[in-house]
């Protein structure tokens, strides 16, 4: 069908239309009908004007047509702009209208599954399952508008700063060490399978090796891990390396970046350069290696408090070269059902053996399940340590082994941090996080692991050190409580590489079979290089100010990894798997 294509789009009708015919294409947004006076507001991406049908000026079919109009019809119109008679402030063309003459209907629509309007109307599944409606919401629209206009001002960005945009390999080798990968299997070569990359890493450290100094990339990326908000299975990673450079030169090209986005869509001045802290310094103040500074809520560390105490399990902690936290609120009166709810908190959610609390009555004695255990003096004690504190404040007790116990503190940390609205959502508080530990141990799998990845570079002096106080000179940008993108200056020697590799277990056969390539590079005038990955999702997520990452996405996953549009994945046929050499070995539990 031939129909009227729009001469303006309706969201930019102003004041100098007035008087003139246009043509409109769009959505039916909504439908009034005054007692004959029709109005309609029609939508299309750039907003919404108000159309008048005036019954004295179009015959009855059309008045007909226009009655039958239902949300969501796509129609085509054309008349004249008017002023309104009743101005609405809200919106930009608030003060105009079109006197219809002309209506075209170019597809009907059913009744939607929900509304696009107001909130809470539709669950989460259905907004997923029909992604293509919550798309037409004008916040959706304005959320793939700010990515867009993200992408286009970094591009530019590292464009103006001499980077070239290099597209590499979404197909690519299975390796071990990073996170699980998804599998696609080569029908040519029977048996054999590619990874989806799980990030170009590998690629850009050989652009590197192939004289390509400075290289960026909107890289799409692939994990198969557990899914949260601010995880998916793809995703994409805003992705840059630079030979010839030292941790300081990679920083401050990123915080160029960051400076420019917070400035143009936050109106925020950030102050340069951004604030570094030491991975030792914010575990031991927050309990995590990207804590939310927009509260204060510190832990401490009151092992000394209890030295000598009769208290069994606190004294054996102790004994066990444990240590024991605390969490100090203040201004905060809980009922003795909230201190319940906190202590069922850590225990059942956070998988911690337990949580004391200490707090004083009016008259000043202690209010604990430990209270009998506790010295007399002990306000006094503690207020040494933990300065001001009060009667009237309560503490959260935490005992374990460092690393286990600091963890369940950081989490608590957070959840009361929101609870209690202690989160100034104003402040935007963005760092570097330096001075990683090169390795971490795997409890479950009982060995030690890279904590960023395998080609990352340690610090001097590390042929010297156990394996647990190798630190790597590696950096992640922290806001807001949330990892923006990570980063390291590489390994550049094979020698290292191989040590490395032998540090972490892995067989030098196997290291040569995975990774030969790497290692003939690194042999054949490699330069001394590093680089960063930002998550774009997390970072247009932050500018949106929405809090999960999915709302950035034009179409994302369930928590299972589920496209619940497409209904993916999704089993296949059999001769399909046959071609491929494959068999499921999967049996549905009946
Ligand atoms: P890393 O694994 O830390 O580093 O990833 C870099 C950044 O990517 C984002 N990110 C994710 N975003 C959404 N969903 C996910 N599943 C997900 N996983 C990671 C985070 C993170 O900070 N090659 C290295 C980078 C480098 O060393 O240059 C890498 O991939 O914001």
């Amino acid at each position: 069908m031939q129909f009227l294509k729009r001469s303006i789009a309706c969201g930019l009708i102003n004041e100098e239309h007035v008087g003139s015919v246009v043509t409109l294409n769009g959505w039916v947004h909504r439908h009034r009908d005054l007692g004959g006076l029709i109005f309609l507001d029609l939508r299309d991406q750039s907003g919404v004007v108000q159309l008048f049908f005036d019954p004295a000026k179009i015959d009855a079919d059309m008045a007909n047509q226009v009655r039958a109009l239902r949300a969501e019809w796509v129609i085509a119109v054309q008349g004249t702009v008017a002023h309104r008679a009743k101005i609405n402030d809200k919106l930009p063309t608030g003060r105009y209208e079109v006197l219809v003459t002309t209506l075209q209907v170019l597809n009907r629509a059913q009744p939607l599954p929900f509304q696009l309007e107001g909130e809470g109307t539709a669950s989460d599944e259905m907004r997923l399952r029909y992604r293509y409606i919550d798309l037409r919401r004008a916040e959706m629209q304005q959320f793939l508008k700010m990515r867009h206009d993200v992408m286009m001002i970094m591009r530019n960005y590292f464009d103006e700063h001499g980077f070239c945009e290099v597209e590499t390999p979404i197909l690519t080798k299975c390796t071990p060490g990073g996170a699980r990968n998804f599998l696609v299997p080569c029908r040519l070569q029977p048996g054999t399978f590619y990874a989806l990359t799980e990030s170009p890493q590998l690629y850009k450290q050989l652009l590197m090796a192939g004289g390509v100094e400075k290289y960026f990339q909107i890289a799409r990326c692939f994990r198969d891990e557990a899914l949260r908000a601010n995880r998916q299975p793809e995703f994409t990673q805003i992705d840059i390396e630079m030979s010839f450079i030292d941790e300081k030169d990679i920083q401050s090209v990123c915080e160029g970046l960051i400076h420019k986005l917070w400035k143009k869509f936050l109106n925020v001045e950030l102050a340069l350069p951004l604030r570094r802290f030491t991975y030792d310094d914010v575990f031991a103040r927050f309990g995590s290696d990207k804590p939310d500074m927009r509260f204060e809520l510190e832990i401490k560390d009151i092992s000394q408090l209890f030295a000598g105490t009769p208290i069994k399990f606190l004294a054996s902690t102790l004994e066990q070269g444990g240590r024991i936290g605390c969490l100090h609120v203040t201004d905060k009166k809980f009922s003795r059902a909230e201190l319940d709810h906190w202590t069922d908190y850590v225990t059942k959610e956070l998988g911690a053996k337990g949580l004391v609390w200490i707090r004083w009555r009016e008259d000043g004695s202690i209010d604990s399940p430990l209270a009998k255990l506790l010295p007399a003096d002990f306000f006094q004690t503690a207020v040494q340590m933990l300065s001001g504190l009060r009667k009237t404040d309560t503490l959260f007790v935490i005992a374990g082994q460092y690393e286990e116990a600091w963890t369940t503190l950081g989490q608590l940390r957070l959840t009361l941090g929101k609870e209690l609205n202690l989160i100034d959502t104003k402040r935007h508080e963005l760092f570097w996080v330096t001075d990683f530990p090169l390795f971490e141990f795997d409890k479950e799998k009982s060995c030690w692991q890279a904590r960023h990845h395998q080609f990352t570079a340690p610090q001097d002096g590390w042929e010297k050190l156990e394996m647990k106080d190798i630190k790597a000179r590696a950096y992640d940008l922290v806001c807001n409580g949330e990892e923006l993108g990570g980063g390291s200056i590489r390994i550049h020697s094979s020698e290292v590489q191989n040590k490395i590799f032998d540090l972490l277990g892995i067989d030098k056969q196997l290291a040569a079979e995975k990774f030969g390539f790497l290692f003939e590079a690194q042999n054949l005038g490699y330069p001394p290089e590093g680089g960063l990955a930002f998550g774009l999702d997390r970072l247009v997520m932050m500018l949106c100010g929405t809090d999960a990452i999915r709302n950035v996405i034009a179409f994302p996953k369930t928590q299972n990894g589920s496209c619940l549009m497409m209904q993916a994945p999704s089993a296949v046929d059999e001769a399909l798997l046959k071609d491929l050499h494959l068999k499921s070995t999967f049996e549905s539990k009946k």
